[in-house]
């Protein structure tokens, strides 16, 4: 088995992080590979926002918040975040956000860094949250879907049996098996 299928096998959803930092160099290959990743008729509408300020962290903690109305959310402490972001009048978004984040856990396991997807501001239109885009410098007509948070690893985590199924259906003739190639 290559590296590339050990790492994707490898890869859980981490939600303890050490208080160890990220290599700011870490952080630039992992957006890097999510700058990588495919997306519909190559549009690349997409804007990476990285940030491994621990007051900025906090700080999105903080509205994020009142805006879920739940003072105990943490959004598990990590110590850097990802946020991709992208126009939104572009209809493939979401699907484009989705390919970006599974390259950056892939990136991410692969250096030994923990990842999760975070769905809390998936959407969600709020001054202060926009206010917060702004500082950031995340573009006026942008729209945030899922956002990775990142951080070195303080748990095992659990490795549950995969519920996914597929099926084969295989050439049964030689002749089938040249038509193909
Ligand atoms: C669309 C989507 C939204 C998710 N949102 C969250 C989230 O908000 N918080 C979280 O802890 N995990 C979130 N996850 C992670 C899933 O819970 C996790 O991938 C799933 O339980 C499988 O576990 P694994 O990632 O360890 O393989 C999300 C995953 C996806 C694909």
């Amino acid at each position: 088995m290559n590296e590339t299928i050990k790492t994707i096998l490898k890869r859980r959803s981490i939600r303890r992080f050490t208080d160890v930092k990220i290599d700011k160099e870490d952080l630039k290959l992992i957006t890097e590979c999510a700058i990588h990743a495919p997306s519909a008729m190559g549009s690349d509408y997409w804007h990476f926002t990285i940030i491994d300020d621990d007051d900025l962290i906090n700080e999105l903690i903080r509205v994020m918040q009142v805006i879920l109305d739940k003072p105990s959310y943490t959004m598990y402490h990590p110590k850097a975040l990802i946020i991709p972001s992208t126009r939104c009048d572009y209809r493939f978004g979401k699907d484009d956000n989705a390919c970006a984040l599974e390259n950056i856990f892939i990136a991410a396991t692969s250096l030994g860094i923990g990842s999760v997807w975070i769905n809390q501001l998936n959407g969600i239109e709020d001054d202060h949250l926009r206010a917060y885009y702004d500082k950031l410098m995340i573009p006026e007509d942008h729209v945030v879907y899922g956002i990775a948070a990142l951080g070195y690893p303080d748990e095992i985590p659990n490795t549950k049996e995969r519920k996914g199924t597929y099926k084969y259906f295989g050439c049964t003739s030689q002749q089938k098996v040249d038509t193909f190639l």
